[in-house]
C-alpha cells in the first residue's frame, strides 16, 4: 500500500521553527536531528533572544557541530527558526547555510526549494545597490522581502506576500523579524510545510517528524498559503491577496519511525515514489516549453568546447554507467557527436587515448565514487574538458570538473540508486537537446514535441507508479526464482541492465541484462520453465523485434513478464504477465520503463526479507 496523500513525498532541506513559551533552541535542534534522515550538508539557527537580539549561528556539517559551535553563546529565546541545507545553489559552506538575513539584518529566513528566477531578482536588487554574501537563491528572497518591507514601510506579512508574488519556483519558508518577537510568517509552494498547534505555542517543520512529540494537531499548508503564527492568537492562514482561508486541523496518527521515511516502509520505496517530483525539480527553470528552448546554465559559457568536441567520453560506475549508455544514444541521435561510454574503473587503468578536443562526461550520484573521481583526474591531466552530472552539490567530482549540471533530485539514502538514475537520464536528455539546438541538428518541430512530452512526463511517471500493487503481487510469485533475465533494445537495453542490477543488488537473485537480439547468440540456452524473463517491449520502432523475442521465450517455455504500452494486446496476449505503462517518445521511454523494474526489485527483496535500504557490499571501489 502506498501512503496516503497528506504524507510528504519529497523535499531536500529540513525546516524547523518554534514560537511559544519554552526555550526554542532545544526544540529546534531536536527537530533538526529528527530531519537528519533527509541528508544535509550544513545547519543553522536564528533565535530572537530575551534581550531582543537576533542571534544567527551556522555551521558546515552536522547538527551536532552546530551544538558545539553555540557552546558559551547566547541561545536564549522563545522564538526561532532552524534549517538543515542540502546545497542546490552554491557549495556547502557556513556562508551559504541558512538562515539568511535581509540587508539591514532585521529579518531572518529559512527556505526549502528552488527560486527559479533568482538571477533576475538578484540583478534587480543589485541595481538598487544591494550586495550579497552568499551564492544562494534564498538570500535573494530575504533581501527582496527586506527591500519591499523597508521601501514600502510594510509589515512583515505584507512584505512576504508581495515578494512571493514576484517569485517563480518552489519554496517553504519561515521568516522572523527582530522588531517583532511575537510573530513568525511562513509560506509554501510546491514544497511541504506543516504547522503543529500546541497550547499557546506553534511548531513549524518540513514534515511532521519534529512536531509529533509535542502535539498531534497539525495543519498541512497548501500551495500559496501564507500562515501567521502570533503569540496569544489562533493560527491564521491567508492567500496572496490577504484573504483569510479556512483551516483544516488534522490529528496525525503517524509514529516517528513511519515519518522518517515519509510514511514509507523503506527509503527505496520512498525514493521510487518521489520520482515524478524529482523530475519536476530536475527540469525546473531548464525547460522552456513556450519559448521552445532548453537552458542548461552550465553550457552557456562552454558552448564552443562542447559543440566542437571531436567526441564525448562518458565515464561512470554502476547505475550511473547505465544512465551513460542512454546518454550515448541521446547525444548521438540528437547531436550527431560520437560518444563512447566507459566504466570509470576500467578507464582509469587502461592508458586511455584521451586529450584535447575530447569532452568527458562524468556521471555520479554521490560525486565521491573513487574510480570516477580518479578517471576525471586522469582525463583532466591529459587535457580533456570535463562536464559533471552529479547529485551531491559541492562533492569531490563537481569540484574537479570544468562545468556541469546537478540533477537536483535530493539526497538518495537507499543503497539502490533509483531517483538518481532518472535524474541523470533527464539531465542527459536536456544536455543533448541543448547542444542539438545550438548545433542545429534538431528541427524546431522535433524539439517542440520532445519538450512538450518532457513537461507531461512527471504525470506519466505517476501513472506508471500505479502498477505498484500489481507488481507487489507479481513479486510474490517470483520471489523463489534463482535467476532472472532482463531483455530490452535500443533505449531500453540499458534499462534491462539497470533492472537486473537492481534485482541483484537488493534481492541477491542472480540476474542478467541483455540486448534482446543477443539472446539467440547463446543465452537462449538458459531459458526453460524455471526462468523468468522480463522483456521491455513498449510500442516503439523495435516493437516487432521484441514480439519475436517474446515468441522465442515462450517457445522455450520461459516465463515472460512483458513491460508493454497501455492497451497492448499482441505481446500481452503471448506473455505470462504484462505490466502496462503510459506511452511516451522512444527517446524518453527509459524514464517510464525503469519504474516497474525498480518496483519489482524492491518488492521481491521485501518478500525475501532482505534489508532493502542497505547492502553489505563495498560501495566505493578503490
Ligand atoms: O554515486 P555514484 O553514482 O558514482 O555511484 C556509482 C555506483 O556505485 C552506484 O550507481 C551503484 O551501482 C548503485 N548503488 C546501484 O543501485
Amino acid at each position: 500500500m502506498l501512503p496516503k496523500s497528506n504524507i510528504v513525498y519529497f523535499d531536500m532541506c529540513g525546516i524547523v521553527g518554534y514560537i511559544g513559551s519554552r526555550d526554542a533552541f532545544p526544540i529546534l535542534v531536536k527537530g533538526l536531528k529528527r530531519l537528519e534522515y533527509r541528508g544535509y550538508d550544513s545547519a543553522g539557527v536564528a533565535l530572537l533572544s530575551e534581550t531582543n537580539q537576533l542571534n544567527v549561528y551556522k555551521v558546515k556539517g552536522k547538527v551536532s557541530g552546530l551544538e558545539e559551535y553555540v557552546e558559551g553563546k547566547d541561545i536564549s529565546g522563545t522564538i526561532g527558526i532552524a534549517h538543515t541545507r542540502w546545497a542546490t545553489h552554491g557549495e556547502p559552506s557556513q556562508t551559504n547555510a541558512h538562515p539568511h538575513l535581509s540587508a539591514s539584518g532585521q529579518l531572518a529566513l529559512i527556505h526549502n526549494g528552488i527560486i527559479e528566477n533568482y538571477t533576475v531578482l538578484k540583478e534587480k536588487l543589485q541595481k538598487k545597490g544591494y550586495t550579497f554574501k552568499s551564492s544562494t537563491d534564498t538570500e535573494v528572497l530575504i533581501q527582496l522581502i527586506g527591500y519591499i518591507k523597508e521601501s514600502g514601510n510594510f509589515d512583515l506579512l505584507t512584505a512576504v506576500r508581495l515578494a512571493l508574488k514576484e517569485v517563480i519556483g518552489a519554496y517553504a519558508i519561515a521568516v522572523i523579524d527582530k522588531n517583532n518577537p511575537d510573530e513568525v510568517i511562513v509560506a509554501r509552494k510546491s514544497s511541504p510545510l506543516v504547522i503543529g498547534i500546541g497550547e499557546n505555542e506553534f511548531f513549524i517543520a518540513s514534515d511532521a517528524t519534529p512536531i509529533i512529540e509535542y502535539t498531534d494537531q497539525v495543519v498541512y499548508l497548501e500551495d500559496e498559503d501564507i500562515a501567521i503564527l502570533r503569540r496569544g492568537e489562533p493560527l491564521k492562514v491567508v492567500d496572496f491577496s490577504n484573504v483569510e482561508l479556512n483551516l483544516e486541523v488534522k490529528t496525525t496518527e503517524l509514529n516517528l519511525g513511519q515519518l522518517e521515511k515519509g510514511g514509507f516502509p523503506h527509503f527505496m520505496l520512498k525514493e521510487i515514489i518521489e520520482q515524478p517530483d524529482c523530475l519536476k525539480d530536475c527540469m525546473r527553470g531548464r525547460l522552456r516549453v513556450q519559448e521552445n528552448e532548453v537552458i542548461l546554465s552550465a553550457i552557456i559559457d562552454h558552448k564552443d568546447q562542447l559543440i566542437q568536441a571531436k567526441r564525448f567520453i562518458i565515464i561512470a560506475c554502476g547505475t550511473s554507467w547505465h544512465a551513460g549508455l542512454i546518454g550515448r544514444q541521446l547525444l548521438e541521435n540528437f547531436c550527431r557527436i560520437p560518444v563512447q561510454v566507459e566504466y570509470a574503473s576500467e578507464f582509469r587503468y587502461s592508458n586511455p587515448v584521451v586529450g584535447e578536443g575530447d569532452v568527458v562526461i562524468a556521471i555520479s550520484q554521490s560525486g565521491e565514487t573513487a574510480d570516477t573521481l580518479a578517471a576525471v583526474e586522469l582525463a583532466r591531466q591529459k587535457g580533456a574538458f570535463i562536464y559533471g552530472i552529479c547529485n551531491a552539490v559541492g562533492s569531490s567530482i563537481p569540484r574537479s570538473t570544468h562545468t556541469g549540471s546537478y540533477i537536483h533530485v535530493g539526497p538518495e539514502i537507499g543503497v539502490a540508486s533509483t531517483k538518481a538514475f532518472t535524474g541523470q537520464v533527464t539531465v542527459l536528455a536536456l544536455l543533448a537537446l541543448t547542444l542539438a539546438q545550438v548545433k542545429g541538428t534538431i528541427s524546431g518541430e522535433e524539439l517542440k514535441e520532445i519538450l512538450k512530452e518532457l513537461e507531461v512526463l512527471p504525470e506519466k511517471m505517476k501513472k506508471a507508479l500505479d502498477a505498484n500493487e500489481q507488481i507487489a503481487f507479481l513479486s510474490k510469485i517470483f520471489t523463489y526464482a534463482h535467476n532472472f533475465i532482463y531483455l530490452g533494445r535500443g533505449y531500453n537495453y540499458p534499462v534491462a541492465l539497470e533492472g537486473a542490477l537492481k534485482l541483484k543488488e537488493i534481492s541477491y537473485i542472480h540476474a542478467e541484462g541483455y540486448p534482446a537480439a543477443e539472446m539467440k547468440h547463446g543465452p537462449i540456452a538458459l531459458i526453460d520453465a524455471e526462468m523468468p524473463v522480463v522483456v521491455i517491449a513498449t510500442r516503439n520502432s523495435l516493437y516487432e523485434k521484441l514480439l519475436s523475442n517474446v515468441q522465442e521465450i515462450k517457445a522455450r517455455k520461459g516465463r515472460a513478464i512483458a513491460i508493454v504500452s497501455e492497451g497492448d494486446k499482441t505481446i500481452s496476449g503471448i506473455a505470462d504477465y504484462s505490466i502496462e505503462l503510459p506511452e511516451t517518445l522512444e527517446a524518453l521511454d527509459p524514464l517510464i520503463t525503469t519504474i516497474p523494474l525498480q518496483l519489482m526489485a524492491y518488492h521481491i527483496a521485501v518478500c525475501k526479507g532482505k534489508d532493502v535500504d542497505h547492502n553489505p557490499g563495498i560501495w566505493q571501489s578503490q
